[in-house]
């Protein structure tokens, strides 16, 4: 009280104490819980970080074993809310699915009290488990194909790719290069500090509200292109470019800052380096393709782009690095996900990030209301009897 600062797009606002993700944005380090994200994409299962994530360590095999269990028996879905799906029409994007079945979650959970450490632990096993059902959901219904159920005998990577791509007509084997793909793309998008999307569930946490509502706005924020909507941005662009000798007209169109071109894919709030995160997409992309045997040419269009936008002084004075979003579509499209699905992939995996943010704020007391002030800039103070009213 008593003290104002302006701070629009909270650049210097630090809005709460968290011991989740650590990132040194000059450095280009990412830590969850103090181990590098690159370390834990070589070494853990998308399901023992998300426990890291939310419990605070490393699990032991009892551990994960429970925890496994736990979400494999959450994964079931309402059938109430499974009906919603055949009311949306078949050309709805899967996002603003997401933003009202994961809000419809609340109807059925409304009895949760989030100052109760069990009801809170149950809504985070839940939404850990429920979300990549209702994203497979969300990309069946997009396509007009029976939703599948999850199986307990499958991973939490498998489990997704086999809702997604199975059928009930002939028996699916999900392919173990494809699986790697997404636990390594699970575990770099899990968490990233105060980003929009978390800090608009931290806010909306702080009133109390139902966590699975605090969680559908948190889609509604990732959705946009400056945000989780990025991956889908830098395909759309990169088709538009269409070849490597197009690379140079584009850059220059952004440097230019043609009707708000930007590079989608490139620049960072907190990373004034490369994204930690891009590194191993990039290694990733290219492993994945070739072990695929897939030769995508936009693969050839996003490296000239990066190589020419990194030598080129507009993007070097202002730090612009490529961000886990530029890469991250191209190997998603050699796993034959479609563009509308990318960003409701990245939702499912910053679900744990998000349940984790909630429930640290929630169980260490960081309650208070989020209310930031404002500037006016509006009107004086005037009578409505003798305003003549607009013209
Ligand atoms: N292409 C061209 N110019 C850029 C870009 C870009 N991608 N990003 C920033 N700039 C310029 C910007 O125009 C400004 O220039 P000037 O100083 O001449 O006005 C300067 O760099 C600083 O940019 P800013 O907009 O103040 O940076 P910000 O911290 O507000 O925005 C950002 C960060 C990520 C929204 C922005 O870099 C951007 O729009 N990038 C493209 C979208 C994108 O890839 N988003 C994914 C982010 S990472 C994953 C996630 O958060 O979901």
């Amino acid at each position: 009280t008593g003290y104002f600062s302006y701070d629009p797009g909270f650049t210097c606002t630090g809005s709460c104490l968290s011991g989740i993700t650590f990132i040194d944005g000059p450095k280009g380090v990412c830590l969850y819980r103090g181990f590098a994200v690159p370390e834990l994409v070589e070494s853990a299962e998308a399901l023992e970080v998300a426990y890291l994530l939310l419990v605070g360590d490393k699990p032991s095999t009892q551990q994960y074993m429970q925890f496994r269990r736990e979400i494999q028996q959450h994964m079931l879905v309402h059938e109430k809310v499974k009906a919603m799906f055949s009311n949306f029409t078949i050309n709805a994007h899967p996002m603003a699915i997401m933003v009202a079945v994961i809000g419809a979650l609340s109807c059925i959970f409304s009895e949760l009290d989030p100052l109760n450490e069990m009801h809170r632990w149950l809504a985070c096993t839940r939404l850990i488990a429920k979300v990549p059902v209702l994203s497979c959901w969300a990309y069946k219904t997009s396509i007009g194909q029976p939703m599948m159920y999850p199986r307990a005998d499958l991973s939490f990577a498998e489990n997704f790719l086999y809702m997604m791509f199975a059928t009930p007509m002939e028996e699916y084997k999900v392919n173990p290069v494809a699986a790697r793909a997404i636990n390594a793309f699970m575990i770099l998008h899990m968490d990233h500090e105060q980003n929009a999307s978390t800090s608009t569930v931290r806010i909306a946490g702080s009133s109390q509200a139902n966590p699975y509502a605090c969680i559908a706005a948190g889609v509604a924020s990732l959705w946009g292109p400056a945000h989780g909507g990025a991956n889908e941005a830098v395909i759309k662009m990169l088709e538009e470019i269409g070849s490597a000798e197009n690379v140079p007209t584009f850059v220059n169109d952004v440097k230019a800052k043609k009707e708000g071109v930007r590079l989608m894919g490139f620049g960072h709030r907190v990373y004034k380096n490369y994204d930690p995160r891009a590194k191993v997409m990039k290694g990733l992309v290219t492993q994945v393709l070739k072990e695929l045997g897939i030769d995508d040419p936009l693969l050839k269009v996003a490296q000239e782009l990066e190589k020419v936008a990194l030598n080129d002084e507009y993007f070097v004075q202002r730090k612009l690095y490529p961000n886990v979003d530029y890469y991250s579509g191209i190997m998603l499209r050699a796993l034959g996900i479609p563009t509308s699905m990318f960003t409701v992939m990245f939702a499912m995996s910053r679900t744990v990030g998000w349940v984790s943010q909630w429930n640290e704020m929630v169980a260490e007391g960081q309650m208070r209301i989020g209310r930031p002030r404002q500037l006016y800039v509006g009107p004086k103070q005037r009578t409505w009897r003798d305003a003549k009213g607009a013209n």
